[in-house]
């Protein structure tokens, strides 16, 4: 399969989501507009930050951990660090939540709003090193189109 073209996703995401006032069903549609696009990926969705903690929200994979607390894994890190991670070998990564065994590599990256961070968006992949300086720099892309719907 050819790289995405994250703009092209951000601007479908755009054109689904403009003017329509459910968040739920915008935060669904982001995270199958990743989910169908990317390949060698067997997981993509969203975590939002509740009561301190990231909490499970729209996703497409396999069913995932509800809770993660702050600094906790891949998509803690990247809340408590407030910095996108790009992970080659999550069985590298020390602290590692591996909701699905076939879990090899991972990119996380965190969403704003007003400044703070309110989530992050994690993709998974079966294969190690799936992600490279160019899914980061798009999907950095596609969460900016995100964060205009927070
Ligand atoms: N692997 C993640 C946990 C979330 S699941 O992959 C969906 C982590 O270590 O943060």
């Amino acid at each position: 399969m050819q790289k995405p073209d994250y703009n092209a996703l951000a601007l479908q995401l755009h054109a689904l989501t403009d003017g329509v006032p459910h968040f739920t069903a915008n935060t669904a549609n982001a995270a199958a507009i990743i989910y169908n696009a990317l390949d060698r990926i067997n997981w993509a969705g969203f975590y939002f930050m509740e009561n301190g903690k990231l909490v499970l929200n729209a996703f497409q994979g396999k069913p995932a951990c509800i809770e993660i607390e702050v600094g906790r894994g891949v998509c803690g890190m990247a809340v408590k660090e407030d910095k996108l991670q790009l992970v080659a070998n999550v069985h590298k990564f020390p602290g590692h939540i591996a909701c699905d065994p076939d879990s090899r590599s991972e990119i996380v990256v965190p969403i704003h709003k007003n400044g703070q961070v309110f989530g992050v968006l994690d993709i998974d992949s079966p294969y190690t090193e799936r992600f490279d300086e160019y899914d980061a720099k798009g999907l950095s892309a596609f969460v900016k189109e995100f964060e205009r719907i927070l």
